[in-house]
């Protein structure tokens, strides 16, 4: 793979509790992991996006982190991390795990130390009463008072205390914690919350002070080589967006833009330039991102009447019709593979798996629900553990129940039911990496102008990518058919699909 193969990846995320179970706890595991690695290489991606794998009381799905260095016991040991490692390079795909440097776990040391001795407190944002009303992300207040009678600063969970990065030490501890895992062989970071580290009386967000430290986690970065830097950055102005991909800082960040846009061909077009236009100037290339572990599953998105993706739970349990839904994101997933740029592919998405909107709320897990007095029902529906085979659950997912219900709708989603069914999402992905591992990925398009409600361009290659968003069939262009996502109809492309055309 070339030394710039994060410019035009396709990057896996795998939510490792929800990916494969290996050893019947109902958890995922890397050893459950490990052994699906030949799914992934059959799927055809360039790379593995893990969550974080930290020891961690898991307050808030182990982006509470106890120990930076270690991995957490459910999901097994160091030494299965850096086998791990060993085994997806030999299938040659790279590995990226999850760094959350904005805050820490209640039970890490340093918070530990911090609680038993005031004096050693200058890590945190400890102070005698709350200095502001900031209120956390997850609901509720942002400050916790201490025994003592103290209080912190948590931007999201009472158990995820933010680091003060105007501390030297806390600088010090995260480029060795890059280290330690760069020396590993890992081939990158996602960086959690990345614009948040630093906070002043303003405010929390896009701190300027927060480009030094990536200013110098790209050196970092660039002493071990060919390793990269992705930024979870939710900004919504560009121009500041865009000063953490200057060429000195992050490689790539999440296009959170694209992530929330409706289906609606004047908003996906009005994203799509913005992003290029962001993007094409600093010499970045853009990211493409449908879905992750923090949002509404795109088939039940796209089903509903309102397909905007909102973070409260206004939309939750909204009507949302499943076959609509199932094709427009076959439209959608095609539409972001053919962009110039890296995608990403959330785990399950690739099963055309659905939001699960009616788990019990005694089972969810994910604090959003909890701080928000169950009025935002939070995250965990689009967590379900991946059905792999057989008619009933857990569906080959492990031996023990899974640690969230699967449906029983489910039994014809798994990966084996799909693997035979050509026209299964599972072989449209399938399909659909192949040709774009060849024929995609990084580079440049051009618009094609067919029309308001089409989206139609061309890639170097040739490929020219159409989807139609509008309510009838329109006529196709030219060309030879590669690929599309759905029937098409005597020459035209009907409403919600996309087609992949080669000049020939
Ligand atoms: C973003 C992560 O994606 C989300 O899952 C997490 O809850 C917050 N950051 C806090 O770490």
């Amino acid at each position: 793979m070339s030394q710039t193969w994060w410019r035009g990846a396709a990057i896996y995320q795998v939510y490792l509790r929800s990916f494969a179970d290996g050893n019947g706890d109902g958890v995922g595991d890397l050893a459950g992991l490990r052994a699906r690695l030949p799914y992934l290489k059959d799927l055809g991606i360039d790379a593995v996006w893990l969550n974080p794998w930290y020891p961690s009381p898991m307050a808030d799905g182990g982006y509470d982190v106890a120990d930076y260095r270690d991995i957490e016991p459910v999901f097994g040991t160091l030494g299965e991390a850096e086998r791990f490692i060993a085994e997806v390079h030999e299938l040659d795909i790279k590995v990226i795990i999850d760094v959350v440097p904005n805050h820490s776990s209640t039970e890490s040391a340093w918070f530990q130390e911090a609680l038993a001795n005031p004096a050693a407190r200058e890590r945190f944002w400890f102070s005698d009463e709350p200095v502001n009303d900031w209120q956390s992300i997850f609901g509720g207040s942002a400050w916790t008072q201490v025994p003592g009678g103290q209080w912190y600063l948590h931007l999201f969970a009472p158990e995820q205390p933010d680091f003060n990065w105007a501390s030297p030490e806390v600088h010090r501890e995260f480029e060795d914690v890059l280290r330690f895992w760069f020396e590993r062989g890992v081939d990158g970071f996602r960086i959690d919350s990345a614009a948040l580290l630093y906070k002043s009386d303003t405010g929390y967000e896009d701190l300027d002070e927060v480009h030094d430290v990536y200013r110098r986690w790209r050196e970092v970065a660039d002493e071990y080589g060919e390793r990269v830097l992705i930024g979870e950055v939710w900004l919504p102005d560009q121009e500041r967006f865009a000063r953490y991909l200057r060429p000195d800082e992050l490689h790539t960040a999440f296009n959170f833009d694209f992530l929330s846009c409706p289906w609606d061909p004047a908003d996906l077009r009005r994203v799509i330039d913005l992003t290029l236009a962001t993007h094409t100037p600093i010499g970045a290339p853009p990211t493409w991102v449908l879905s992750n572990h923090d949002v509404t599953r795109p088939v039940t998105r796209y089903g509903r009447a309102d397909t905007t993706f909102e973070h409260g739970g206004r939309l939750h349990g909204a009507p949302s019709d499943p076959e609509l839904g199932h094709r427009r994101a076959r439209a959608a997933a095609l539409l972001s593979m053919a962009l110039p740029g890296s995608v990403y592919v959330y785990q399950g998405d690739e099963l055309g798996l659905p939001e699960v909107e009616n788990l019990p709320d005694e089972l969810r897990q994910d604090p959003m629900y909890a701080r928000s007095g169950g009025a935002n029902p939070g995250r965990d529906g689009c967590r379900v553990p991946l059905p792999w085979s057989g008619d009933e659950p857990p569906y080959g997912f492990g031996t023990g129940a899974p640690w969230l219900p699967q449906p029983e709708s489910w039994r014809k989603l798994t990966a084996e039911a799909q693997r035979t069914d050509l026209g299964s999402m599972l072989n449209l992905y399938r399909t659909a990496l192949a040709i774009r591992r060849d024929r995609l990925g990084d580079g440049t398009m051009t618009w094609l102008p067919l029309g308001e409600n089409v989206l139609a361009f061309t890639r170097e290659s040739g490929l020219t990518c159409v989807t139609n968003l509008g309510p009838g069939p329109v006529p196709m262009p030219a060309g030879e058919v590669v690929l599309a996502s759905g029937p098409l109809e005597d020459g035209a492309l009907p409403s919600d699909t996309t087609v992949w055309l080669s000049a020939g």
